[in-house]
Order: structure tokens, then sequence, then C-alpha cells
């Protein structure tokens, strides 16, 4: 089963919670996802582009659950969700070794080593978990996601050019990156 034990880390003088996702979680859950998609350019979606529903979420969150090569943590403060991580896997036997991460944290949480803290639970989980390759792709601007993930260990693949294209008519080069465990 995809499932990490809870952990809970201390950070200016409050504790953060790393979980499994539920699907209690799902309403909440798409609130956050949201307001993300406000805070940041660094995600996929534009501001309102997000369509899902609570069912659909809350049948989201069952599969990952579930699932063996998918794993899909959490971060809460206070009670309240401040961030999500993702490892993506694959079931086909010649991909099975290879997994994909995607992280996003709320602004007001960001650079208090929350992150780091998301990124070495889910390598952990991907090493006991058959993983050998971790993959994820970021905008070539986005040097905080950057520094964190080469300190831990990734190395640039490659650039994507012109990968994504804002609102405002910019396009963004990304990079691809990857651990191999
Ligand atoms: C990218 C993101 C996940 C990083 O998590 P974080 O909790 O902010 O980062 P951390 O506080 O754990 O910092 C980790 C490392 O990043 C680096 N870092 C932190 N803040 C930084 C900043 N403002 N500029 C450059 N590097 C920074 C530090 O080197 C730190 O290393 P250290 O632990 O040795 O000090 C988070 O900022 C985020 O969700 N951003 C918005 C969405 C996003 O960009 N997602 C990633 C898409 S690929």
């Amino acid at each position: 089963m995809s499932k990490i034990e809870e952990k809970k880390y201390k950070f200016d003088e409050k504790i953060v919670v790393l979980r499994n996702g539920h699907i209690d979680d799902a309403e909440e859950l798409l609130e956050v996802i949201k307001k993300l998609d406000y805070e940041t350019p660094f995600l996929l979606r534009e501001p309102g582009e997000l369509t899902l529903t609570i069912e659909q979420e809350k049948m989201f969150l069952q599969s990952k659950l579930e699932s063996e090569v998918n794993l899909f943590i959490l971060a809460e403060v206070d009670g309240k969700i401040i961030g999500t991580c993702a490892v993506n896997g694959n079931a086909r036997r010649r991909l099975r070794h290879s997994a994909n991460l995607g992280i996003a944290i709320l602004k007001d949480y960001c650079g208090k080593g929350i992150g780091r803290r998301f990124m070495e639970t889910s390598i952990k989980w991907a090493k006991e978990n058959g993983i050998s390759r971790i993959t994820l792709q970021v905008d070539a601007n986005n040097f905080r996601a950057i520094n964190l993930y080469l300190k831990l260990g990734f190395e640039i693949e490659g650039t994507l050019k012109k990968d994504k294209l804002l609102s405002d008519g910019t396009f963004i080069d990304s990079y691809t990156m990857a651990l191999l465990l």
C-alpha cells in the first residue's frame, strides 16, 4: 500500500504534520489547490482553471491510497492543509522503477524547510517501494525549487524549450531533472 507513517516536525514554534491524503480531505484540498493556482506561476494551471468536483477529488485520493505505485501526502499546520507532494509511478513493468514527483506549498509556508521534509519522505518511500528513478519537471526560473532538488541529489537531464505558455504570452523553459536511487 502506498502509505507513510504520520510524521511531525517543528518550525517557527509550530508543528507540521506530514500524512497520507484521505477522501475526507477532498473539499479542503480542492480549495488549497485553487489557492495555489492563484499564488504561484510555477505550477501547470492558470488561476481558475481547476474544474475538479469534490467527488472526483475523493476518487483521486482513494485511488492513490490503494495504489502500490503512487504516493500522495499532505502537510498540515494547525489542522489546516498547507501543501501536497505526489509521486506518480508506473504499473508497466518496463517503467515500474520510474516515478514522477510533484510538490506545492502555500506561499506563507514556503522557505521553512517543509519542502525538504516532503522530498525526503517521498524519496524514502520510493526507495522502499522499488523505485530507482525519480523524475520531475521544473520551470528554469524557479530557483528555490531547483536549489532544493540539486541539494537532494537531483541532476538536470535536459531543457524543454518553450515548455509552458503563461496567459500573458510569456514562454517558459523547463528543466527535466532526475534522481537515481
Ligand atoms: C518549491 C517548494 C516546494 C520548495 O519548498 P520550501 O519548503 O519552500 O523549501 P525549503 O524551505 O524546504 O528549502 C529547501 C532548500 O531550498 C533552498 N531555498 C529555500 N528558499 C529559497 C529561496 N528563496 N531562494 C533560493 N533557494 C531557496 C534552500 O537552499 C533550502 O536548502 P536548505 O534546506 O539547505 O536551507 C515550495 O517553495 C513551493 O511549493 N513553491 C511553489 C510551487 C512550486 O514551485 N512547486 C515546485 C514545482 S516544480
